[in-house]
């Protein structure tokens, strides 16, 4: 139950073995649905969220019948166990992104609540008046608001890098954007919407060079590639488990120690306290400090299991997969007329396409690929200052994971001719 079919990881210098998606598909259960009375499922929402393969299901279930319990607290067998499975998860989080120590991996609830914990805590003791913060015009909007949360406070400043028109950035502005006030420099290695790939470390670079640090929303990222934070030198970094086969309810921050250790918690309470009088607290070390309350102990358990599979898959394997149905949908999509794909052409572009139908609302065409069975996203991804450079209201996304085939693509491009013969036929409720 624990083992996925497909050892794909390739040997040291050897090409990695193609995915056998069809024996990998048999490990998840919600993708032999049907929908609308037996049409198969086509799910192309993994930008959104992904699903749970057998073995994290199951652990969810053991869990909840053989180990659940209050991690940190009780002095008994379950809580044992099952602080023991939780901290196991920090270890393998630590070895998934490089970090240096566990204690540089902060449990939270999701990429947004870890972007928001640096920003109320190391933004609120660091930044003043008239700082810079740097952000891009690609950001998701969790990227974006507590960064004008945080403006709105302490009178900070935001700046944000320009994108091309086929969505990548300016990187040539960045010189006469970082300044001395530029304190932090916080951009998404993947965008969510049009599956550019940033040169993360570049960008990092740039950033130590002008005295700011770097936060990473590695939330597109991390669930389909290797990544290594001390490569990339990054000061934060922050993604979610339910994109990458876990369940909902669990995020993680890493940290650079030193900074981590000189920010005061963010959320007071039970467990991140090593001492309290009726006079005040003194914090608990890392990463207690940050984990006030009990945490999402299935969740994080689940996550771990998750990334096994996807260890096991091979990391390299799922990239080349994704990329391949990237490539094909963009020559399918690309070839019909009225189709409008935002973002930059592949190669080297993340399993992301998002697409505008001309004349059509993209909530009409969501609802007709879904009337043909296809699960995509549709409307502004949480990223609508990028919809308005762009100069639309809204697209359709279709994002793709080690589970969807060559097969599902090729059949995107007929449903989407067919809801343009739909709305040709002139039927009611277009909106465009
Ligand atoms: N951030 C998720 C998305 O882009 C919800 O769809």
């Amino acid at each position: 139950m624990n083992t996925p079919p497909l050892a794909t990881k390739s040997a040291a210098g050897q090409p990695a073995v193609d995915l056998d998606v069809a024996a990998l598909r048999a490990d998840f259960p919600i993708l032999g649905s049907k929908v609308h009375g037996g049409l198969p499922l086509v799910y192309f929402d993994n930008a959104a969220t992904t699903q749970a393969p057998r073995p994290v299901i199951q652990s969810i279930v053991d869990t909840c019948e053989r180990h659940y319990a209050n991690v940190h607290r009780g002095i008994h067998t379950l809580s044992e166990q099952s602080t023991e499975l939780y901290e196991n998860v920090r270890q393998k989080i630590r070895e998934l992104i490089g970090a240096p120590a566990v204690e540089q991996v902060i449990f939270t609830t999701g990429t947004t609540a870890s972007i928001n914990l640096v920003a109320r805590s190391w933004g609120d003791a660091n930044v003043r008046a008239g700082d810079e913060i740097l952000l891009t015009e690609m950001e998701h909007h969790a990227n974006i608001v507590p960064w004008q949360q945080l403006a709105a406070r302490t009178g900070a400043v935001l700046r944000y890098i320009p994108i091309t028109d086929d969505g990548r950035l300016q990187l040539e502005t960045l010189p006469r954007l970082l300044s001395l006030r530029t304190r932090l420099v916080a951009f998404t290695a993947v965008s969510n919407v049009l599956g550019t790939i940033n040169p993360v470390r570049e960008i990092v670079r740039a950033a130590h060079g002008a005295g700011a640090l770097a936060l990473v929303d590695a939330a597109q990222c991390v669930p389909h590639q290797s990544i290594d934070v001390q490569v990339w030198d990054c000061d934060f970094l922050a993604f979610s488990g339910h994109k990458m086969l876990g369940p909902s309810g669990v995020g993680v921050l890493y940290g650079r120690r030193e900074l981590l250790e000189a920010m005061p918690p963010f959320l007071g309470g039970g467990s991140m306290i090593r001492r309290v009088t009726l006079e005040g607290f003194e914090p608990a070390d890392l990463p207690a400090k940050f984990e006030a309350g009990t945490p999402p102990i299935v969740g994080v358990i689940g996550l771990g299991v998750a990334i096994d599979y996807l260890n096991r898959v091979g990391f390299e394997a799922i990239n080349r997969h994704e990329e391949k149905l990237a490539v094909r949908a963009h020559e399918i999509l690309s070839s019909i007329p009225g189709v409008r794909i935002l973002g930059p052409a592949p190669p080297r572009t993340a399993g992301i396409v998002s697409f505008v139908l001309e004349g059509i609302h993209a909530h009409d065409v969501a609802h007709r690929l879904d009337r043909q069975g296809i699960a995509v996203r549709a409307g502004h991804h949480c990223a609508m200052p990028l919809h308005k450079r762009l100069g639309v209201a809204a697209s359709t996304r279709a994002s793709f994971y080690l589970y969807n085939t060559a097969e599902e693509v090729e059949f995107l491009g007929k449903a989407v001719q067919e809801v343009q013969r739909f709305f040709r036929r002139g039927r009611p409720h277009a909106r465009a």
